[in-house]
Formats: C-alpha cells, sequence, structure tokens
C-alpha cells in the first residue's frame, strides 16, 4: 500500500505533527509506503513528489510550517483543466501512474471541499481537519489553533504594559476569517477591553464609550478585533477586496479603521497592531501537538480499515471518524452564549 500526504491551504502549527505520525503508524504497524506531495493540491495535480520516510519525519514535531509545502491551488477550478482534462481527472491520473493507493488530506474548509469532490469521483481520501481559525464543523478543536491564541494572548499581555505607560488605546487585529474564535479566546485570556468579532457587528460608538470608560479608571484599552469583523454603520467600509483561488476576500484593515475612529472619536492617541501571519508561525503547543499526532495515528488507521470519505475529529477527549462533507457543509461560528460571557468584562 502506497500512501500520499499533502498539507493545503494556510500552514500551520501542528502539520509537522501529523505528517510524523502517519508515517511513523503507517510504516512501523501497516507496512507502508509514503508520497509526499508538494504544495497542497498543486503536487497531485502537477505529480510533483517528494520521498517520505521514517528518517525525513525525524526531528520535525516541534517545527512549524509543514515540509511538505503547501499552496491554496484549486483543483476544483476552471483553470486547474489541462489537455480537456479536468484538475480531478488530472489527478486520478497521477495517482494511478505514482502508484498511489490513498490519500490523507490534511487541510481547512477549502483543502478539505477538494477531498470530498474526489471522494465523490472514488478517490480513496482521509480527512485531517486544520486550521488556526478553528472553524471547522464537527470537530470541537482544529490543531494550529491553541498555538495561535498563546501567541495573540502573549502579544496582548506584552501591549498592555506600553499601553498603560503611554495613556493609549492598543488596538490588537487577529485572524480568523469568517469566525472570531482566535479573537475570543485570546481576548477572555489577555483581558481585552473590548472583543470584536465577525459574528456580531458592531457599534462603533460603543467601543468608543469602552475605550473612555477603560481610560477613566486609568487603566489603557486594548482592543482586540478579528479581522473579519466589521462595524454596523455602513459607510466605514474596508478597501481590499482580492480574492484567492477558492473565492475568499483577503481580510484585513478593520485595525486600522478602528485606529482612526477611536483617535477622532476620543481624542486619545490610538495605535494598531496586525499580528498576521506571526500566530501561523513557531513551533506548536503541546495541546497541538498532542491532538496533531493523534489526528495522524488515526488518520492512518482509517486508510489501514479502508474507511474513506471521512475526516477525523476531536469529539470532547474521543478521536472519531465522520463524513468529510459533513465537516466542510457548515462553518463553526462563535456562539451568542459564548460571546455573552466575554462581555461580562467589557469597558
Ligand atoms: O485560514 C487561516 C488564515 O490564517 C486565516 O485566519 C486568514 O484569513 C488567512 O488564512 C490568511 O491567508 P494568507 O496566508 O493566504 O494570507
Amino acid at each position: 500500500m502506497r500512501v500520499g500526504v499533502l498539507t493545503g491551504g494556510g500552514d500551520c502549527p501542528g502539520l509537522n505533527g501529523v505528517i510524523r505520525a502517519l508515517v511513523r503508524r503507517g510504516t512501523q504497524e501497516y507496512g507502508y509506503q509514503f508520497t509526499g506531495f508538494r504544495d497542497g493540491w498543486r503536487g497531485p495535480l502537477e505529480g510533483d513528489t517528494i520521498p517520505l520516510d521514517v528518517p525525513a519525519v525525524r526531528g520535525i514535531l516541534p517545527r512549524g510550517g509543514t515540509i511538505l509545502g503547501t499552496s491554496r491551488t484549486n483543483p476544483l477550478a476552471q483553470a486547474a483543466s489541462e489537455d480537456g482534462r479536468s484538475g480531478v481527472q488530472r489527478i486520478k491520473d497521477n495517482l494511478a501512474s505514482l502508484g498511489v493507493d490513498a490519500l490523507v488530506a490534511i487541510g481547512g474548509e477549502d483543502t478539505l471541499g477538494v477531498a470530498a469532490a474526489l471522494h465523490a469521483e472514488g478517490v480513496a481520501v482521509v480527512g485531517v481537519p486544520k486550521t488556526i481559525d478553528n472553524d471547522l464543523g464537527a470537530t470541537d478543536y482544529t490543531f494550529g489553533f491553541d498555538t495561535a491564541v498563546n501567541i495573540a494572548m502573549e502579544a496582548i499581555d506584552r501591549l498592555h504594559t506600553t499601553a498603560e505607560s503611554h495613556h493609549r488605546a492598543l488596538i490588537v487585529e487577529v485572524m480568523g476569517r469568517n469566525a472570531g474564535w482566535i479573537a475570543l479566546h485570546a481576548g477572555m485570556a489577555g483581558g481585552a477591553n473590548v472583543i470584536l468579532i465577525p459574528e456580531n457587528p458592531f457599534s462603533m460608538d460603543r467601543v468608543c464609550e469602552y475605550v473612555e470608560s477603560r481610560f477613566e479608571t486609568r487603566y489603557a484599552p486594548i482592543v482586540v478585533v478579528a479581522e473579519g469583523a466589521r462595524p454596523i454603520e455602513e459607510d466605514l467600509s474596508l478597501l481590499d477586496q482580492r480574492l484567492d483561488a477558492f473565492g475568499h476576500v483577503r481580510l484585513g484593515g478593520i485595525g486600522q479603521l478602528l485606529e482612526g475612529e477611536i483617535e477622532k472619536r476620543t481624542g486619545k492617541e490610538a495605535r494598531c497592531t496586525v499580528l498576521g501571519h506571526i500566530q501561523r508561525g513557531g513551533t506548536p503547543t503541546a495541546f497541538d501537538r498532542v491532538l496533531a499526532t493523534r489526528f495522524g495515528i488515526h488518520a492512518i488507521d482509517a486508510v489501514h480499515d479502508g474507511v474513506f470519505g471521512v475526516m477525523v475529529a476531536l469529539q470532547g477527549t474521543q478521536i472519531t471518524r465522520v463524513p468529510i462533507a459533513d465537516a466542510t457543509s457548515q462553518l463553526k461560528l462563535v456562539p451568542a452564549e459564548r460571546y455573552a460571557e466575554a462581555e461580562v468584562f467589557f469597558g
């Protein structure tokens, strides 16, 4: 049995832990051989591979990023067709010529959406959920999220001292795409003055009231804003509308908008820090290393059991198997009651 492995979409701490666990378990327990595909779906689309065996995965558990490389290549897009063959057909042809019997696709909503489509076309695929955004349905957590939250929390802790020393409002923009999980967890853990998430459009006036009240207590405000959060005031819009291969708008700019509006409306100095890709970089936390390792073990067990079209998931403390389509059909957003818990500490 030869198993292909790829990592797609944004990189994420813990990807190497999954790869290591797949290869170690698969080689030691089942005698499998592995083919690494470079740069997400681009690898199987173009037949671009790298050797993947036990020596190749030694020492990679603490390393961020992915030894396989990644990309946002979309084989379902029209642009993936070549010589009259669709992207899906090109992948099927390459898997056949490389002797790859099964594929493990490690990725988020987009990568797993392609995995589900390939499975419907008869490809033996198992999915492993990854994203710092933690927005995949059917799994309680994705690895990478805990690391991103801890990085953001540490940044907030550091910004507290400089905010107080300079009597400034500091805005911290975090990632998360259309879900507010990173902002919610990092903001709660870091004692934010207010947390703004995409699920709850915010009032700029209300944010400024929170900022003013924090200044009155001589304690400088920290505003944590998710990149996808938006004000209810329609005239305060953002400019960047570029799309990626899966049609997602490139997010960003809300922190800058808040900076300008807070200064204008409160007369206090406001500064924005955009954490950006720092949240995805560096070594994974212990939680993410363990989750990634468990996902890898259970994914190769699914291959061994001949159960395809499934994604491994964390439900409670158990690793389970769920249809890939379930994970990608609905985004997991922050429920109102979770946001209400954080609101206790606003202002
Ligand atoms: O999905 C992970 C993520 O980091 C999002 O939080 C963010 O919106 C997006 O990827 C950024 O993508 P890129 O690295 O392509 O700019």
